[in-house]
This record gives structure tokens, C-alpha cells and sequence, in this order.
């Protein structure tokens, strides 16, 4: 006999988890230079999660209290008939928070079905406004195809839409403004995220090309005065939120280096193998998916694995831009 499951998630220094992001696919159309290597080896398909299988884990998660589920990549709209796991994930009941996380790239097709299958809000990655440039910080990107995802989302309605850019100095530093004037224009939300050593690439020293959201936001206290919306709680999540002005628009900065929020961690990530990651900044991980493959796979055996799982839930991330890095797992492992 198992013991009895909780209802909730709780770690060992008394942190809820609540939110689950879900990696649906590693690959992507992209190849952002701050999160992929040029040649990338991606996860043999037979080891990425099926559609079912990452429909058994948000429901096993959501059945012990997770409330808010993201799915990420990768680029989760590369992954063949996303659709098909979004629509019954909609309908899950007591998940009140579906959200998606994405390069948009595909969202002058999908966004207005994603928004009808029942996610709420959106987050998508853009760091130019300049084509030449945004193919270079990409690889392979085309800015033309995801203004117009954006304005696709924009006229879907989600609740919240959210830019997120990585400023790299003498990359694109000088655009911090016409990124704010952009999301300030669309009546969108903007955040900054400081490039985190997930991964080893060579493309650039992160050391070197590292911005802090100080300078960011000083940066746009030039133009702006910034009204602050207070403290990164866990239900927003570790963006600091700023507003300028009556605009709906809210100006974030993600911190990870200057400013430390592993106390407020609610949540916990499964990459496209089906392994809980824990811990952004920490390589330690639980195998979910040979329980979800075991000949005797029970939905019950999952919850306990999860449950299991959270007295191994580290206290906090330690990132140094000076060393080799730990986590040699890229971003696109990782689950945004
Ligand atoms: N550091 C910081 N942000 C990153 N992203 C991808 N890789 C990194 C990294 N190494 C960002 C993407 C996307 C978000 C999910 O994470 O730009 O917007
Ligand atoms: Fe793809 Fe997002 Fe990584 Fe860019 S940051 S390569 S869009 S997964």
C-alpha cells in the first residue's frame, strides 16, 4: 500500500508548487544566439514524451494542486498537432491558468485557435526590431513573420500578451527604447531578462555581453518615469513590474543574477524527455517518464513520483558567468 497523496505540493523549505512549465518539444525553428549553439543535437524522438504521455503529467500535476500550467519549448508551436494537447488541457478541471510561452514564429496561424482551445496569456520572445539584426540574434529568424504573430495574438484577445527580450551589449542595446515604445504602442507588456549560463556556446562571452536590468532600466529612465508595481510575489512570477504613464502596459525586469528570488519559487519544470527538473540553475532531475512507460503504470504511481520528488527541491540557484558553467543543459532542454 502507498501512502496517502497530498492534495498540494509542498517542499522542504515550505514553498508551495503551484505552477508547472512543460517543455512540449527541444527543437525549434530559431537558434537564438544566447540560448542555442549553431549545431545543435536534439533528443531522439522516441525519448520525447508523446502528446498523451504530457497530458498524463499535467493532469497528475494538476490533480495535486498545480493551478497554472505553461508550456514551452524548444518552440512548443514546431511540435507536430500541438493543438490536439492544448484542446483537452483547456478542459482540465481546476487548471485556471494555461499559458504558453513562444518565439512566435507560428502565431499568425495559431494564436487565434491557441486562444479558443483556452490558453490565457502569452509570452513571446523578441529582441530587435531591426530585420537584418533580429536574423542575426536568431539565426534564422524573420521579424516581418513575427510582428505579424504578435499582432495575431493581439487580435485574438488573451488576457495578458508579454515581450521578453535579452539585451546583450553591443548586440542590442541601443534598441532597450524602441522595444518599450513598441510594447507601450501595442498596450502589451514588456519584460528584460538578464542571459543566464544555461549551456555552453561560443558565439559570444556571456560575461562580456552581460546587462543588468540596473542599466536596462536606467536605460529607460531616460525617456520614461517608471512607477513601481512592487516586489516579485510567487503569483507574478520574479519579474520586478514597472508602469509608465495610464497605458495598460507593464515594463518587467527578470533578475536571476542581481536580484535573488528563490524564496518565492512556486514552481518546477519537465523537459520533452519527461524529466522533473527541480531547479532552473540545478542539474538534478527526476525521470518521469520511465514511470510513465513502466509496464504497471498507474496515474496513482505518477502523483507519488511527483510527490516524492519535492523533498529534492534545492533552495536556490547559484549562476556564475566567470566559470565554466554547471548546467551545461541549454535553454531549449530546459523549458524556457
Ligand atoms: N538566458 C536568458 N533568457 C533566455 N532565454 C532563452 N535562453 C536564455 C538564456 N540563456 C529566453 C528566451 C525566451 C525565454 C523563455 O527565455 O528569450 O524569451
Ligand atoms: Fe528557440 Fe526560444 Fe531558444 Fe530562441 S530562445 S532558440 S526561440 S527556444
Amino acid at each position: 500500500m502507498m501512502n496517502e497523496l497530498p492534495s498540494v505540493l509542498i517542499d522542504r523549505f515550505q514553498r508551495r508548487v503551484d505552477y508547472v512549465r512543460l517543455s512540449v518539444t527541444d527543437r525549434c525553428d530559431f537558434r537564438c544566439v544566447y540560448c542555442m549553439a549553431e549545431d545543435m543535437t536534439f533528443v531522439p524522438k522516441q525519448h520525447i514524451l508523446t502528446l498523451e504521455e504530457i497530458y498524463e503529467v499535467a493532469r497528475a500535476f494538476v490533480e495535486l494542486g498545480v493551478g497554472k500550467i505553461r508550456l514551452t519549448g524548444g518552440e512548443p508551436l514546431v511540435r507536430n498537432n500541438i493543438l490536439s494537447l492544448v484542446k483537452p488541457l483547456g478542459q482540465l478541471p481546476g487548471l485556471d491558468q494555461l499559458v504558453l510561452t513562444s518565439n512566435g514564429s507560428q502565431l499568425h496561424r495559431l494564436a487565434a485557435p491557441l486562444r479558443e482551445a483556452g490558453v490565457k496569456r502569452i509570452n513571446i520572445s523578441l529582441d530587435s526590431l531591426q530585420p537584418r539584426r533580429f536574423r542575426q540574434l536568431t539565426r534564422h529568424g524573420n521579424l516581418d513573420q513575427v510582428i505579424a504573430g504578435i499582432d495575431a495574438a493581439i487580435a485574438a484577445r488573451f488576457e495578458r500578451i508579454r515581450l521578453n527580450a535579452v539585451i546583450l551589449k553591443g548586440r542590442n542595446e541601443d534598441e532597450v527604447l524602441d522595444l518599450v515604445d513598441f510594447a507601450l504602442q501595442r498596450g502589451i507588456d514588456i519584460a528584460f531578462i538578464e542571459e543566464m549560463p544555461l549551456g555552453l556556446i561560443d558565439e559570444h562571452d556571456r560575461a562580456l555581453s552581460f546587462c543588468s536590468s540596473e542599466e536596462l532600466r536606467a536605460i529607460i529612465a531616460q525617456k520614461y518615469t517608471l512607477e513601481t508595481l512592487g516586489d516579485p510575489s510567487g503569483q507574478a512570477g520574479p519579474a520586478r513590474y514597472f508602469r509608465t504613464g495610464a497605458g495598460p502596459t507593464r515594463i518587467g525586469f527578470i533578475s536571476p543574477h542581481s536580484h535573488n528570488f528563490c524564496h518565492l519559487c512556486n514552481r518546477v519544470r519537465v523537459t520533452a524527455e519527461g524529466r522533473l527538473l527541480l531547479c532552473l540553475g540545478n542539474e538534478h532531475s527526476v525521470d518521469l517518464r520511465a514511470v510513465l512507460r513502466a509496464p504497471d503504470y498507474t496515474p496513482q504511481k505518477l502523483k507519488h513520483c511527483i510527490v516524492g520528488a519535492m523533498a529534492s527541491k534545492p533552495e536556490r540557484h547559484h549562476f556564475n558567468l566567470q566559470d565554466t558553467p554547471d548546467i551545461v543543459r541549454f535553454m531549449n532542454a530546459t523549458g524556457g
